[in-house]
């Protein structure tokens, strides 16, 4: 049975029909939307790759049923920089050099974002590393990402 799901995504209204009701955000951004930028990790909520807001919340997209998404609003890794301009965060890591190999990248950004809306962090290291610790990095990049967070709260 499919199912029709109307979405926001990145500030385009979408209308998606689900064929599988079990798929995930995290599969119909990549391979049905052409959304490529959220990646997959371990596709089972510990890795923090898969990182997108849902109505400005983070969210592990892996673990999250597009069909309980419908009216929603999902802002992914291509819908952060306007133009050529990129969003503050996303300057912040490259001026911390807040990434090495770069695949966790996407997830690390989307979560900084979030957690600098939830205004929780403070300017405190040791919170952003805590509110952070869902995103692993497997270079070892904490230190960059946490300078860039901490610059882009400013
Ligand atoms: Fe979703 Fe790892 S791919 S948490």
């Amino acid at each position: 049975m499919s199912l029709s799901i109307s979405l926001t995504i990145n500030g385009q209204a979408r209308t998606v029909v689900l064929d599988d009701p079990r798929v995930t955000l995290l599969d119909l951004l990549r391979e049905r939307l052409d959304l490529p930028g959220t990646k997959k990790g371990c596709d089972r909520g510990q890795c923090g790759a898969c990182t997108v807001l849902v109505d400005g919340r983070r969210i592990n997209s892996c673990l999250s049923l597009a069909a309980s998404l419908d009216g929603t609003e999902v802002t992914t890794i291509e819908g952060l920089a306007e133009g050529e301009a990129l969003h503050p965060v996303q300057a912040a890591f490259i001026a911390h050099d807040g990434f090495q190999c770069g695949y966790c990248t996407p997830g690390q950004i989307m979560s900084a974002v979030g957690l600098i809306k939830e205004g929780h962090a403070n300017g405190d290291p040791e919170r952003i590393r805590e509110l952070m610790s869902g995103n692993i990095c497997r270079c070892g990049a904490y230190q960059g990402i946490t300078e860039a967070i901490l610059e882009a709260q400013k």
